[in-house]
């Protein structure tokens, strides 16, 4: 897998403290901003690497993405409104097509031309795992590092979609904790995990075209403590990890019986220390159970893991292998940080 080339378009906001050149990498991938059920008529804002986009749906059923700004007076579009296919600016009422073309300004209605300064900057929108993705930079979709979440349109999984959760963290920070195996046992003792079963067996690593493969098998239980019971007590749990850098990872769990669990972590880098994270997840055990006590278990964890994140410094992940200290317990996290280096990301990327 290798960074994608540079190609012109917007700049990175003037108010973003990002390293220009980390965000001029990092807009060149695609994230997750919204989920599909959460778009409506009403235009919303939702921030990517710092800038402000407008999200909405026309009458077509098409969802848009727009910079959320108005090219005549800079007035947020998405305190505007949508009529048909047009979204319309509430300042002096300019109405936008869905190719993002200014079609009329009602204040010269006589006008036969309508320049192309007037035009919105669109972002393109792919839907997947139930989620609005998009690209600052990357127009071209194929190139795109989507995770695959193959069990998402399955029969036999249920496909589960909780509420996103901002974190006030960086999403490197988020996404390393989420293939950190050695804090199950301190973050989510209460969870799931023991304190006094804190000893990671050795696992394997491995590089992929896609970012990295990670097989973790240990006795660590993915039941709740009050169901832990239902596992034989001899049964081997099996983790496995596929990092898509920069902040998507999927975490698939073998359960006894067959049964298999696919948890999805999507960050949306909202900003260098903000981060809105997505978690569609697939099972083909309990399908009919009730989804509150799914959306309640995973709270419980990703709030765990809130906490650490939240307070780690410096706020966004150090590439330089030096700046902190690693155990072999590490090894993944190590290797994530390594391919985010070879992409040219600082090796500081601090601020
Ligand atoms: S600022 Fe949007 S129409 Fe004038
Ligand atoms: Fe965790």
């Amino acid at each position: 897998m290798n960074a994608i080339p540079f190609i012109n378009l917007p700049n990175k906001p003037c108010h973003s403290q990002f390293d220009d050149q980390d965000w001029q990498i990092l807009a060149q991938h695609w994230y997750p901003v919204a989920r599909i059920e959460d778009v409506s008529s009403k235009p919303q804002q939702v921030t990517l690497l710092d800038m402000n986009l407008a999200l909405y749906k026309t009458e077509t059923g098409q969802i848009h993405l727009a910079r959320d700004i108005c090219p005549h007076r800079g007035v947020p579009l998405s305190k505007g409104w949508v009529e048909g296919d047009t979204l319309i600016c509430p300042y002096h009422g300019l109405h936008f097509n869905e190719d993002g073309k200014c079609s009329k300004i009602p204040a010269q209605p006589d006008l036969t031309h309508i320049s192309e300064r007037f035009s919105l900057t669109k972002f393109p929108v792919v839907l997947k795992y139930g989620l609005v993705w998009t690209s600052i930079l990357g127009r071209d979709e194929s190139l795109a590092n989507f995770p695959v979440l193959d069990t998402w349109e399955s029969e036999t999984h249920q496909a589960i979609l909780p509420p996103s959760v901002d974190i006030a963290g960086s999403s490197g920070r988020q996404l390393e904790g989420f293939i950190d195996v050695a804090h199950f046992a301190w973050v989510h003792h209460q969870a799931f995990a023991d304190r006094h079963n804190p000893v990671v067996p050795k696992y394997s690593t491995e590089r992929t075209d896609y970012g990295l493969h990670t097989n973790y098998i240990s006795n660590v239980s993915n039941y709740p403590h009050g169901i832990q019971h239902l596992a034989p007590d001899d049964f081997l749990w099996e983790r496995i990890f596929d990092v898509y850098p920069p902040f998507s990872a999927m975490l698939t769990i073998h359960f006894p019986n067959d049964g298999v669990l696919k948890i999805l972590n999507a960050c949306c880098p909202v900003s260098h220390n903000k981060t809105r994270l997505f978690v569609p997840l697939t099972r083909n055990f309990d399908t009919t159970g009730d989804l509150q006590a799914v959306y309640d278990f995973n709270a419980q964890i990703f709030a765990e893991d809130q906490e650490m994140v939240e307070a780690q410094k410096p706020e966004e992940l150090p590439l330089d292998m030096s700046m902190e200290a690693h155990f072999e317990a590490d090894r993944s996290s190590a290797m994530y940080r390594r391919i985010l280096a070879e992409w040219g990301l600082s090796k500081r990327y601090t601020v």
